[in-house]
């Protein structure tokens, strides 16, 4: 018996060492972790229970024969991160560069089936070339298989990516199409073919970092959700994250114990607006002061921050926040932060996470570059991932709320359930020059005249109590108890029901 104890022992040994020690060395001397250390730091301690150790490829071309790695280039299994179960994946860059085999894809897919069967979130931890060269079709094959999987388990757990080294072909694919991607700055690429593909097929000289670099995604393609200096730091975020959310579409979003008060006054708050309507001030601070214990997991950060996206909590339970940035470009809405803000309402909804909208937005972006970019429908994404919310939205509009914008930004009109607005709000249609300059365009040339509409306009128009008087706008509430009136809001609409017709799916513009 102790020499088949012994065996078991041995086996695991010489899986645990991957592609062997130098490649490990090599590993760590690009600053990366192996695959099993990461997942040694993502889960609790002691919770993961590994499955497929010994899985091998089946390839016999190209030498493949005469190189077996146990585990084939992914670490796969189960754990939990503060107690609540979590599916992993954990490419081994160090075994064939942690390419995809077909018997490395059945290791992932039978991770992606358990986790859609317990209803438990989905984790990829990339460092990969893609499909495995020496294995053709099978490799191929297998991608389709987890990209399949990828689709139905969308919008039913949350499945995310962090990419932590040179990645290329399936996998960027496959995080593409989860609800999250993350990277670690200097270390992860994504590319769907690698700079020297780029040189031979166009020309092009390029290095990794500018071809798909953290720089690249997490800032001007939106394809990162954001970046982190180190695989340790991105790690302890992941934890981070999945504490805001839910394990699955059906289960509501966690509760966390809270010892931030929900009626806690803010007084700077009534004084956080300027005078002045064109001067700009940090609507983080903001939702700083109103959600529980200044808690934010800000998603795209560095995309489009004229628009604020991610996760806090009220009383403990995990909200989604989206708000006009008047510090970047005045909060306009422009083509970039419709499509980021889009996207974030989409996975909110699927997963039950009440949303609060703070609003001061100046209109869309006019011009030649924003239409030809396809404004129009960049702009409906949004529109239509609001319209189509059932969760929980509760608004306020801080300032302005102009134009299509005021429409867009979760109002009453496409299914706020609670609107509020500080009296420094500003709702219509546009701005007081703009609307002047229009409809009374025969005044021009009078100067006394038209300083005389413009202050007509601005004191009819200019604030918060048309829409009050109609019943667009719930309550004009104090900036200093905005907490305590959307911690309430959201307390009442706890068990919100909202029916649709019944649809395949629906058709929002892509
Ligand atoms: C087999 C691979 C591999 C692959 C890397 N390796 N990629 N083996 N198949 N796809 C092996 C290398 O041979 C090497 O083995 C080890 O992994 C480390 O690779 P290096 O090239 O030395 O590392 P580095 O210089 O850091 O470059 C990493 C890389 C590069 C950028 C990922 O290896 C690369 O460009 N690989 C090919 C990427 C690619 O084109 N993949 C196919 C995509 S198509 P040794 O033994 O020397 O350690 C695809 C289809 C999916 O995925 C469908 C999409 C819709």
């Amino acid at each position: 018996m102790k020499d088949v104890l012994e065996r078991l022992e041995d086996r695991r040994a010489e899986a645990r060492l991957g592609g062997g020690q130098k490649r490990i060395d090599a590993q760590h001397a690009r600053g990366k972790l192996t695959a099993r250390e990461r997942i040694e730091l993502l889960v609790d301690k002691g919770s993961f229970e590994e499955f497929d150790m010994f899985v091998q490829h089946r390839c016999a071309d190209f030498g493949m024969e005469k190189s077996h790695i146990p585990g084939d280039g992914v670490v796969t299994g189960w754990g939990t991160v503060n107690g609540r179960t979590v599916f992993i994946f954990s490419k081994d860059f160090t075994v064939f560069g942690g390419s995809l085999s077909g018997a490395h894809a059945a290791k992932i897919t039978k991770i992606q089936d358990m986790a859609l069967k317990a209803r438990a979130p989905v984790i990829g931890l990339f460092d990969a070339g893609g499909a495995r060269i020496q294995e053709g079709v099978d490799a191929l094959g297998g991608y389709g298989e987890v990209f399949k999987r990828n689709v139905i388990a969308s919008g039913v757990i949350p499945q995310i990516s962090l990419i932590m080294g040179p990645c290329a072909g399936g996998d960027v694919y496959s995080p593409a199409m989860t609800d999250f991607i993350f990277m670690v700055k200097d270390t992860s690429y994504m590319f769907v073919t690698g700079p020297d593909v780029v040189k031979t097929v166009t020309n092009e000289v390029v290095t990794a970092e500018e071809l798909g670099g953290a720089s690249v995604h997490a800032v001007k393609s939106s394809v990162a959700d954001g970046a982190y200096e180190n695989d340790l730091e991105a790690l302890l975020q992941m934890r981070r994250l999945i504490d805001f959310l839910p394990s699955n579409n059906t289960e509501g979003v966690p509760e966390i114990p809270s010892f931030d008060q929900p009626d806690r006054i803010d007084m700077s708050l009534d004084t956080l607006v300027p005078d002045n309507p064109n001067k700009p001030y940090d609507m983080k601070e903001l939702i700083l002061k109103t959600v529980d214990e200044g808690d934010f997991f800000e998603i795209q950060g560095k995309f489009a921050p004229n628009i604020i996206t991610g996760f806090a909590r009220l009383e403990g339970r995990s909200v989604g926040i989206v708000a006009n940035q008047p510090m970047v470009l005045a909060g306009v809405l422009d083509s970039d932060a419709s499509r980021k803000a889009a996207r974030f309402v989409r996975f909110c909804d699927a997963f039950s996470i009440p949303i609060l909208t703070f609003v001061d937005v100046p209109g869309f972006l006019p011009g030649t570059s924003q239409e030809y970019g396809g404004l129009i429908k960049h702009g409906a994404k949004l529109l239509f991932a609001y319209s189509q919310c059932t969760v929980p939205l509760v608004t306020v509009i801080t300032r302005k709320a102009f134009g299509g914008a005021y429409d867009v930004m979760a109002s009453k009109h496409i299914g706020g359930d609670i609107n509020y607005a500080w009296p420094t709000a500003q709702i219509a249609v546009m701005g007081a020059k703009g609307a002047v300059e229009i409809i009374f365009r025969a005044d021009m040339n009078d100067a006394e005249k038209i300083a005389a509409r413009t202050k007509e306009y601005e004191e009819r128009f200019l604030s918060p109590f048309v829409a009050a008087e109609r019943g667009y706008i719930d309550e004009v509430i104090m900036p200093h108890s905005t907490r305590r009136r959307v911690a309430r809001a959201l307390s009442l609409l706890r068990h919100k029901a909202a029916e649709t017709p019944w649809k395949k799916h629906d058709n929002i513009p892509l």
